[in-house]
C-alpha cells in the first residue's frame, strides 16, 4: 500500500523532482497499465492542482477515455483531431498556451485555456496520450514537456494488446 503522496513547493522543477521519485514508486512492480494511469493522473492532479488531467488510449483508430481527474470529457477522439489526435498523429508533446488560437481545439471544458498533451510511446508508437488542460493561460512550457515526458516512459501497454 502506497504512503500518501508528498506535496512539495518551491519551483516547478523542484516540484517535479520531489514528485518524480513517488510516481516511480507507485508504478514499480504494477503491471496494470490502467491501475498505473490512474494512479499517475491522481498523483499529478493532487500536486499541480490543475483543472483536468487524464489519459486517452488507442483503440482500433480513435482515442478513448480512460483514467482521469477532473471535469467530464469527450469520450472519443480522431487521429489528427485536437490537440489530442495532433499529438497522436505526430508522436510528439504539444504545448497550446491559448486553446483557442489552437485550430480544431476540442472543448471538453469551457474552462479550459491552456493544455499540454503528452504521447504514451512503446516500439515506436503511439498507444495513448496524456492530456493537462489548466484554466489559466501559458500554464505549460518545456520545464513541463521534459518532466510529464519523464513521467509516462515506464508506462506499457498490456503485452497481449487487450487494449482494443
Ligand atoms: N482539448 C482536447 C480534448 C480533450 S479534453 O481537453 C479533456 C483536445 O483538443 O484534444
Amino acid at each position: 500500500m502506497a504512503e500518501d503522496l508528498k506535496i512539495a513547493k518551491g519551483t516547478k522543477a523542484a516540484i517535479y523532482q520531489s514528485l518524480i521519485p513517488q510516481i516511480k514508486a507507485l508504478l514499480d512492480g504494477e503491471p496494470d497499465l490502467i491501475a498505473n494511469l490512474a494512479n499517475v493522473a491522481a498523483a499529478l492532479k493532487e500536486q499541480f492542482g490543475w483543472l483536468w488531467v487524464g489519459f486517452y488510449l488507442v483503440k482500433q483508430d480513435e482515442l478513448v477515455l480512460g483514467p482521469f481527474q477532473g471535469p467530464v470529457a469527450c469520450t472519443r477522439i480522431k487521429k489528427g483531431r485536437g490537440v489530442c489526435g495532433a499529438a497522436w498523429q505526430n508522436a510528439a508533446t504539444l504545448i497550446v498556451p491559448d486553446v483557442e488560437k489552437f485550430p480544431g481545439h476540442i472543448a471538453c471544458s469551457s474552462l479550459s485555456r491552456s493544455e499540454i498533451v503528452v504521447p504514451l510511446i512503446k516500439n515506436n508508437e503511439v498507444f495513448g496520450v496524456l492530456d493537462v488542460d489548466s484554466e489559466l493561460l501559458d500554464q505549460f512550457d518545456e520545464t513541463d514537456k521534459k518532466y510529464l515526458e519523464e513521467i509516462v516512459k515506464p508506462l506499457s501497454p498490456p503485452a497481449g494488446g487487450e487494449l482494443s
